[in-house]
This record gives structure tokens, sequence and C-alpha cells, in this order.
């Protein structure tokens, strides 16, 4: 989604600006641009449609150099791409805004303002901003003073960033509801919607908080909370994830987080086995009072986080007996929920900052829930700061849009909170908790192997290429494994996928299958191997080509029309997380053979800060 940097320094910030804005490219956009008080002291500015390097090359035709500025990637939600909707939006070429969210209360401000004599010169909720600003700061004449105000008169979401020709000595920001985060520097400060814009510059960070406004000058940092009260936060030294926004050796992002799974598997366990059982204190001081008042688990999350959960509700139930719903946000958020007494609600989320899952979290709080934990990969993220307890994947920063390694982590931390709350309860049946200790132990071991099948796969995947359609199949956690793959497939390759529990195949997709679209199958040894034999057979009857991933003594073997990929025995409890990475390969290698973009697929943004 779109990202913010900003800068005031001595020096000149474009090519600060320009770095940042790379580094915020993973998050998805449509057009970039920069604003800044050159040295001939005027406000200038440079957009662009598309990627960041077409603003490179029309910064390369017309310079700009200047100590103050601000820049965007904008992702298109109120009017077009296009160059007057990109971001910095002026007003009176005096003013200079960048923003992200949405302005709720556009249309009044909108009209209200055109009374007020200003026009309007694109389509975006964002030239509000600029130009209720530059009415303020009539009023107030200082830039600060007119910010604070000027916000009072917003509703929605927003990171928003501004400078302004007459008080070149500042960059003022606000947040509310879209994370921003200042960059120390020495006699430079700066700002991003992410600190990994500006890891080039500074490993000192202060997150912003909801309601804060800061005023960034060269040598100060001044801030105020929704209050209006000044306020100090904390300043946090960041060393992790510096090389996250490299490929490395590797041709995408996207292949290098698939490789990362067995070592962020491991980071993630880390600190949270004890000899035999989970270390349930990992979830907080009050954990484990408050786990042994479950009765209930309301999962809710989006996309793949989503398919993590319907995994998890598999585990809860099946482990500890407790019964557990599984929700995707868009649709729990605008429904009247019947609340289950004593009921933990969990979301899990990569970014944290998913605008949906964030609603959710914030209406569940009045709808009195037992207690909030979120399952999240981004530890200064909205989510973590507002769910009563979290649970932290230890994934790194996930680059590729697709999501990969966030989710292999998000199901160990699922397992882990499983396995804690029927340890508090005595729910888990004898010796199994010791049993999955030592699975998980072993995982990154059985992830490697996973892996090593990589070239096996990538042969597989030349099957695919030509093909519109493709069907997934799996029973019990299986089934949202397949979920997860088909989604994965058509994110990135753009073929339509589509997931069936095996059971659903006469059903009606049945009537689909034939010599041209592919059916996928994910088999582990269980006691559902048999039932999902048969559901093979019904495929090659209709002439189906099948792709089934299963271990070497299943009894499926290579056959006219069946290709069976040798599978890692392992724990099947831990079957849905291994048999996860042979779907990321193959979405991946059929992305690479049909050339789509396979770190930033098409219509897609990383992370999703508008519903
Ligand atoms: C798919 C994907 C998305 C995200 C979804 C939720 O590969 O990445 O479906 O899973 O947008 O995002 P988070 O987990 O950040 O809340």
């Amino acid at each position: 989604m779109c990202g913010i940097v900003g800068a005031i320094a001595e020096r000149n910030v474009t090519p600060i600006l320009v770095e940042g804005l790379k580094r915020l490219e993973y998050r998805g956009y449509d057009s970039a641009g920069l604003a800044l008080i050159d040295v001939a002291g005027r406000l200038e500015r440079r957009r662009r449609v598309g990627k960041v390097a077409s603003l490179e090359q029309a910064l390369a035709e017309q310079p700009l150099s200047g100590a103050l500025g601000i820049a965007h990637t904008r992702w298109a939600t109120h009017g077009v791409p296009s160059e007057a909707n990109a971001h910095p939006h002026f007003s009176h070429d005096r003013v200079a805004v960048v923003h992200n969210g949405i302005i709720e209360n556009h249309e009044e401000l909108r009209e209200f303002l055109k009374g007020e004599g200003y026009v309007f010169t694109s389509q975006t909720d964002t030239e509000v901003i600029v130009h209720l600003l530059h009415l303020r700061l009539r009023e107030l004449g200082d830039l600060t003073l007119a910010l604070k105000a000027a916000v009072q008169e917003l509703h929605g979401a927003y990171g928003l960033a501004a400078i302004c020709l007459d008080q070149p000595d500042r960059i003022l920001a606000a947040r509310s509801g879209s994370p921003l985060v200042v960059g120390l520097g020495l006699g430079e400060n700066f700002l991003a919607s992410d600190q990994l814009a500006l890891r080039q510059v500074t490993d000192r960070f202060i997150y912003l908080e909801e309601g804060d406004i800061v005023e960034l000058r060269r040598d100060s940092v001044q801030m105020w909370d929704v209050a209006g009260n000044p306020v100090q936060r904390e300043v946090v030294r960041y060393h992790d994830g510096a090389e996250a926004a490299d490929k490395g050796a590797y041709r995408h992002f996207m292949l290098k987080e698939i490789h990362e799974q067995p070592s962020v598997v491991q980071r993630t366990l880390e600190g949270r086995l004890g000899a035999q059982r989970v270390l349930v204190e990992n979830f907080g001081p009050d954990a484990a009072a408050l786990f042994a008042k479950v009765r209930n688990v309301q999962i809710v999350a989006c996309g793949t986080s989503y398919h993590a959960g319907l995994v998890a509700r598999y585990w809860i139930e099946e482990l500890t007996g407790i019964p557990c719903q599984v929700e995707v946000a868009s649709e729990f958020r605008y429904r009247k929920v019947a609340v289950q007494p004593d009921a933990l609600f969990v979301t899990i989320s990569q970014s944290g900052e998913t605008a949906d899952t964030l609603a959710a979290l914030r209406s569940a709080k009045q709808m009195g829930f037992l207690s909030s934990l979120a399952i999240c990969n981004v530890a200064t993220s909205s989510l973590v700061r507002e769910s009563d307890m979290t649970l932290l994947t230890l994934a790194g920063p996930e680059i590729g849009v697709a999501s990969t390694k966030a989710f292999t982590t998000q199901l160990v931390a699922l397992l882990l909170l499983t396995l804690a709350i029927g340890q508090v309860q005595e729910r888990l049946e004898a010796g199994i908790e010791a049993e999955l200790v030592e699975a998980l132990r072993r995982l990154p071991t059985r992830l490697e192997e996973a892996l090593a099948m990589d070239k096996v796969v990538e042969k597989v995947s030349e099957l695919f290429a030509e093909k519109n359609h493709t069907l997934f199949l799996g029973r019990g956690t299986q089934y949202p494994v397949a979920m997860e793959g088909a989604l994965k497939l058509k994110e990135i390759s753009y073929i339509h996928a589509e997931a069936y529990p095996a059971g659903e195949l006469k059903h009606g997709p049945l009537a689909l299958v034939d010599a041209d679209m592919p059916v996928v199958t994910v088999a582990p040894n269980n006691e559902l191997l048999e039932k999902l034999k048969s559901n093979l057979q019904e495929v090659r009857a209709r002439g189906g080509e099948l792709i089934v991933f299963a271990e070497a003594n299943s009894g499926l073997g290579n056959g006219p029309g069946t290709r069976v990929v040798s599978m890692p025995s392992i724990h099947d409890c831990l079957a849905p997380i291994l048999y996860t990475v042979p779907l990321q390969l193959l979405s991946y290698h059929v992305a690479v053979l049909k050339g789509t973009d396979v770190d930033q697929p098409r219509n897609l943004a990383k992370s999703v800060t508008v519903e």
C-alpha cells in the first residue's frame, strides 16, 4: 500500500527520499512522487505513474536538490493512478502533503474548501488535507498550529506529512490509523511509514502512537499526543532485518523468503520450548491465569493469515477439545456476532496493520471477549500495540507480496498457542505435548528436506504453464493448506485456482475436471489417506491430471496422468506446515515460467491498510 518518506537535513535529501521509496516498493503502489524546497527557495515536485524507476528518470532529466522534502508511493483508492493524483499534493504552491489512508469526510471537506475558493486538481481525498492545512495556516500563521487544527477536522485513517515554503525549518506529520516512524540522525531527522525505508540513514527510531503529531526540525523532534499534550516516546534501536531488503543470491524476494523458512521457524521456536512442554510464559505474565479461563476461541484474520487460522481450528478442537471459530476479518467486523462465553479473541497478521483485522480487534473489545491475543510478525505494529497479549512470529521482514514465511511461522505460533492452552487446562492427551515439542524441534530439518525438492517441483511446474484452471484438494488440516496453495498460485501466476475439501468433489467441482485442469493434492499419511485415494480415482476416471504430494510409503505411485512427488515423513500434526512448502515452490516456478511480476503481482499490495 502507500508509502511515505520525509527528510530534513543540511545535505541534499533527494537521494535519501528516492532510496526510501525503493525500500517501500514491496508494499505495492502505482505512482510515485517527491516534493522539496529547492536550493533556489521554491517548492518543487516530480511525480510519475508507475515505478520509482520512472521517478528517478524524471529526476535525472530535471534534477531537484534541497535539504527538506517529502516523498510518496501511492496505491490508488480515490481516483485512477495518474500524475495528477500522485502525491505530493500542493496548495497554492506553498504547502505540500503526502498521505496514507483514507479521509472519509473528504466530500464534505471538498465542498467546504471549494466554497473558500480552493481549486482542486486531483480526484484524491488527500487534496482536501493540503487545502485545509493551507486555510488553517492562513488563519494561524504557523504550520504546527495549522496541522493540529486541521487534523481535528479529518475523519478516517491517515499517516501524513507536510512541508511549507514559508516555514522551511520543519516537517510536520500526524498519525491516526496508518503507521509512521521518525528516524533520528545527527543534525538531521527523517520520517517514514515503515522503518525499513530509513535503514540506510539511521538505526534509531520513534514510533508514533495513534493521534500523535510530530514536528521534525534538523536538530529536534517535538511530539504531541492525541489530547494535544507534549509527549516523549521511547527511542528504539533497530538491528534486525537490515539485510532483508536485499535479495542476496535469489532471483526474487519470494524465493529467498521460501528458503528462509527453516531458519525463521527455528527463530520462532527459540526460547519457547521447554524440555517437554511449551513455555506458556512467552505469551505474557498473565497468560497462564488467562488461558485457564478460556472456554472458546475466536480467530479473525485475512487472506493467508486466515488460512493459518483455519488450520489452527483443527488443532485447537482436536488437541484441546475447546470449540474454535474462524472468520475473515471483513465479515466479522460487520455482523452481529454471538460471542461465546469466556472466548479468547485471536488475530493473525503478518503486518499487524491490516485495516479489517485491526477494525475487528477494535470492535471485539466492545463485545465482551475474555482477552485478545495477536499472532503477528511486526513488533511495533498497531495490532500488537492494541492487543492484550502478543506472540510474535519471528519471520523477519517479508518483502514479497505473496506471503510465505509469515504463514509457516504463524502456523508454528498457533500450534504453540494450542499446546499452551491445552497444557494449562490439562486437556492434552498424555504424552502428546512432549511428542509435539520434539517434532517441532525437528521441523526446521524437515523443512530443509522439503526445500531440497525444489528441482522436482520446478519440473512439475511445466505442466501448468499453458493451463488456465487448477483445482487443489486436501482433507482435514490439508484443506486449508490446499486453500493456501490455490491462493498462492492465483496471486502470482494469475491462473484460476480453487481449493476444495476432497470429499466435496463429487458434489459439484468434479464437473469441471478434464485433461486441461490439473488437480493438485496434498496427501500426508494419515487416517484420511484411504478416503483421499478414492477421491483421486474419481479425478483419474474423468481424465484429470493429478499431481500428488505424498510420502514414499503412501501406496500412491506414478502412472499415466498421475505424478506423485515424494515428501519427507512428518508427525501428522505438523504436516500442514511441511506440505505448504512444495505448494509455495510450485506457484513460484509457474509464475516464473509465465513471466509475471513474482514479488509485486498486479493489483495487489503487501500491507492492506484500507478496507
Ligand atoms: C497472500 C497475502 C494476503 C495477506 C492478507 C493479510 O499471499 O499475503 O492474503 O495474508 O492481506 O495480511 P496480514 O497478514 O498482514 O494481515
